[in-house]
Formats: C-alpha cells, sequence, structure tokens
C-alpha cells in the first residue's frame, strides 16, 4: 500500500495556533513581487483552517508578461468545503516551459483569470502540472467517490497548480487510486501527465513500431526526451537521440553517457547531426534498418536534419519549438519521399481521450513502480509557507535560462 500524507499533522500543529475568526478579514493580500510584504500575522492568518477555513499562497498575475515582472504570491482564504467542493493542498508541481509560454500570453491554453481569489480585479494562478492531496470535501464530492488523503492530478490545463491549496470540484481533477500511486513520490504523481503522456503517445500513435525498431528525436535531454528514450527501451524500441552540443565537452559526454545508462542506443549533438557523412554513420547504427518516426521538440535547422535521416513514408512529429526558430521542410521530402509532418498536443489529446489518458498515467506509473522508468532530474524547489515570493520567482525565471542540471519543480514542505 501507498503510504498516505495524510495531513493530521499539518493540521494539528494549525490547530496549536488558533486565533479569532476575525482575521478571516485580512485573509486576503496580492503582493507585488518587489513589495513582499512579511507580516507577522501570517501564522495566525493560517490557523484559521481549524474552523474549517485554509489559508492558501498562490503565484498569480494580473496580466501576460514576463513571469519575472507580472507574478506575485498572492496569499487569499478558502471557505470549508460542501457539496461538491474539495479542498486541496499541493505536494508537488513542476516548472514547465509551457507555464512560462502561458504567463507569457503565447501559449494557447489561456488561465482562468478571476476575482474569486478576494482581489478587486481579476488574477490568474499560474502552473498547469501537479499533485495534491484532498484535506476536506463536501458530501457530494465524496459520493463521486473521494475521500480525504486521496491523491489527484489536474484534468485539464488551466487550473493552476503553483498554490499552496485550491478550491476544486470532482471534474477538474484525475483521481489517482491507492494502486496507482503505491511506492509513487510526489514528484513523480506530479510530473507524470504531461511529459510521459507525450512521449508515450508520440510513440504509440502515429506508426506501428515493432520490437526492434528505430526512431529518432532531437530534445532527447528534456523531460519528454528522456521519457521517449525509456518507454521506448521498455518496448524494445531503439532510439537515436540529438542533444544540444555543449561548449563543456566533458559535461556533453557526461550527459551522452547519462542518456545511455536510461536506455538510449545513439546519443549525438546536433552538430553532428549536421555534418557530412552522418546518414552514413546511422545506417551503420540501424544495420540499415528504416527509421519511420521522428519526435520535434527543437525545431530549425537540426530538425530540418533529423529529417533526411527518415525512411520513405516516414512520420515526423513535432511537439516542441525550443530553438523558436521555424521549421523548414524541403519540397522533395514531401513530394518523393511522402514523409508525414504532424503536430502533436497531449492538452487536445488528454481533452478527447479522458479515459486513455488515465490509463497511460496509470501504466507509466506501473513502469516507474518496476523501476523501467526512472525519473527525470529535477531541481527541488522547497515551498514553505514562510517561503518568500521573491525567491519562488527567481526559480521560475531560471527555467527561460541556459543549460540547467534539472527541471524545477516546486515541493510543498509544510503549507
Ligand atoms: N506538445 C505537447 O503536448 C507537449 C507536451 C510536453 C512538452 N512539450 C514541449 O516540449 C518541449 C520540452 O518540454 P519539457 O518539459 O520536456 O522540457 P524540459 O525538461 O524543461 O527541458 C527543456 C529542453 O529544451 C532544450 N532546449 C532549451 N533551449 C533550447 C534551444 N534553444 N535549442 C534546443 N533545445 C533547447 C533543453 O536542452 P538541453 O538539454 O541541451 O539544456 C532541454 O532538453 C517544450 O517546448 C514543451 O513546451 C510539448
Amino acid at each position: 500500500m501507498a503510504t498516505r500524507a495524510i495531513p493530521t499533522a499539518s493540521l494539528l500543529s494549525r490547530t496549536s495556533r488558533i486565533t479569532s475568526p476575525q482575521c478571516l478579514r485580512l485573509a486576503s493580500t496580492t503582493h507585488s513581487p518587489h513589495h513582499i510584504t512579511h507580516n507577522h500575522n501570517q501564522q495566525q492568518r493560517r490557523s484559521i483552517s481549524a474552523y474549517g477555513y485554509e489559508q492558501s499562497k498562490a503565484l498569480t498575475f494580473p496580466s501576460y508578461g514576463d513571469p519575472s515582472s507580472v507574478l506575485s504570491l498572492h496569499t487569499h482564504s478558502i471557505s470549508p468545503p460542501h457539496g461538491n467542493q474539495m479542498t486541496l493542498r499541493y505536494l508537488a508541481s513542476p516548472i514547465n516551459p509551457a507555464d512560462i509560454n502561458q504567463i507569457q500570453g503565447v501559449y494557447p491554453s489561456k488561465p482562468n483569470f478571476t476575482t474569486s481569489l478576494g482581489t478587486a480585479s481579476p488574477i490568474a494562478v499560474a502552473g498547469n502540472e501537479g499533485v495534491a492531496e484532498i484535506i476536506s470535501l463536501g458530501d457530494a464530492a465524496r459520493s463521486a467517490g473521494f475521500k480525504r488523503g486521496d491523491w489527484v492530478i489536474m484534468a485539464s490545463p488551466g487550473f493552476g497548480t503553483w498554490r499552496t491549496h485550491a478550491s476544486a470540484t470532482p471534474s477538474d481533477v484525475v483521481l489517482l487510486s491507492d494502486a496507482a500511486r503505491d511506492g509513487i513520490t510526489p514528484i513523480q504523481a506530479g510530473t507524470v501527465s504531461v511529459n510521459p503522456c507525450t512521449a508515450y503517445r508520440m510513440l504509440k500513435d502515429f506508426v506501428a513500431l515493432d520490437e526492434g525498431d528505430w526512431f529518432v528525436q532531437n530534445g532527447a535531454n528534456s523531460g519528454v526526451g528522456r521519457a521517449a528514450i525509456q518507454l521506448g527501451r521498455a518496448w524494445g524500441l531503439r532510439s537515436i537521440n540529438v542533444v544540444r552540443a555543449r561548449s563543456d565537452k566533458a559535461a556533453e559526454d557526461a550527459l551522452k553517457k547519462d542518456l545511455l545508462a536510461i536506455g538510449a542506443d545513439v546519443v549525438v549533438t546536433d552538430e553532428e547531426l549536421q555534418a557530412q557523412g552522418f546518414r552514413d554513420r546511422v545506417k551503420e547504427e540501424t544495420g540499415g534498418k528504416p527509421i519511420r518516426l521522428a519526435l520535434n521538440c527543437v525545431g530549425g535547422k537540426p530538425a530540418t536534419a533529423m529529417a533526411k535521416v527518415l525512411a520513405s513514408e516516414a512520420h515526423f512529429v513535432t511537439y516542441g519549438a525550443m530553438s523558436k526558430q521555424p521549421l523548414t521542410i524541403p519540397a522533395s521530402m514531401l513530394i518523393f519521399k511522402d514523409i508525414h509532418f504532424h503536430g502533436y498536443w497531449v492538452s487536445k489529446w488528454s481533452a478527447r481521450h479522458p479515459e486513455e489518458k488515465k490509463a497511460t498515467v496509470e501504466d507509466v506509473l506501473d513502469l516507474t513502480r518496476k523501476g523501467a522508468f526512472r525519473d527525470t532530474p529535477v531541481e527541488e524547489v522547497k515551498w514553505e509557507w514562510e517561503t518568500k515570493g521573491e525567491e519562488l520567482i527567481a526559480k521560475v525565471k531560471d527555467t527561460l535560462e541556459g543549460y540547467r542540471e534539472g527541471k524545477g519543480v516546486f515541493v510543498f514542505g509544510k503549507t
């Protein structure tokens, strides 16, 4: 059975700080990122959970823009749940590239700007992925099959997951059954629904690959790329993986070794991919077997170069544009090689296939439990009740910059 994060301890610690319920009226405060005040009453304000109210802090934005200018830490209270309402306490929420794009206003899935968090003007809570535990719920939510202590992930993007607590209804979430979460950590559950699902569906849904077949991908060190390597390996597929070259060759070698260790067959840099003679090398590696699937995270010239190693009638699936460069397709690839170019968006797929999404998540968690699917390297960003907004926002900003050791994940402590 899973080790359950029953909230008893945190509730007890709050109960020990009970103050007057009048403090509810103080609960909603938005701090500008540059003027975050640290009110000595914060501890007192939290303690109103003893009355069934919950205090929450959320990274919110009032309008689209650069994350470091528009994000701020907002404190508000959540009423006791009734009917189909549930109060969630977040356990882990990743900082994905799409979250940044959403704050910038350039992501197609828009957040919900609302005044329901106690502000005069609408604000939205950032973040799209994460896992939370149910800490209290109304009768209708209970009748719908939920209980206190259950873990849930988000049903769709736009809910807002960079927050300590939230009020949700059953349609906002997907329940992780006791069996599904058995032996799974909050970080594993909190990062399962986007990247591993994307890799899983792209390997399965565009062309039927048999054991021993090859695929090629760029952005191989991304969360999606690492998931594709591992899922491919678990299913007997073989992979050619392209990563960005590093100026530090020792770091580049270490990265290659790391990806080989999780199941990559071949790892090359984008420079090697674009060098003369690369197609001969591919033939050597694959023994001349056709490559019928390419996964494109990057775009630009390396993506075009990757398409050149594909067999006739192969499928080329674009799911990211990390280089911000357009994808250029020579006409000959369409006319003579009849390569099929597709786009893939896991959000749209999940909305259309909710049951398959649940099954995909459960399958990945099962592989994780068996040790066949290892975690993507992460940088844990601890979020305690007292953590300052500036610290959290700085970590969001880091996501946009340079070569990183691991994906940032907010890991919630005593909130
Ligand atoms: N369409 C979908 O449904 C879907 C689902 C999930 C993710 N995505 C997209 O997939 C991409 C990867 O997401 P993730 O969460 O897996 O990423 P991640 O784990 O945060 O890693 C980001 C990756 O992007 C690479 N990168 C950054 N800047 C780059 C540049 N200028 N040129 C080439 N590569 C660059 C990094 O390469 P290094 O390793 O060299 O640092 C790193 O591997 C994002 O574009 C994301 O929006 C799409």
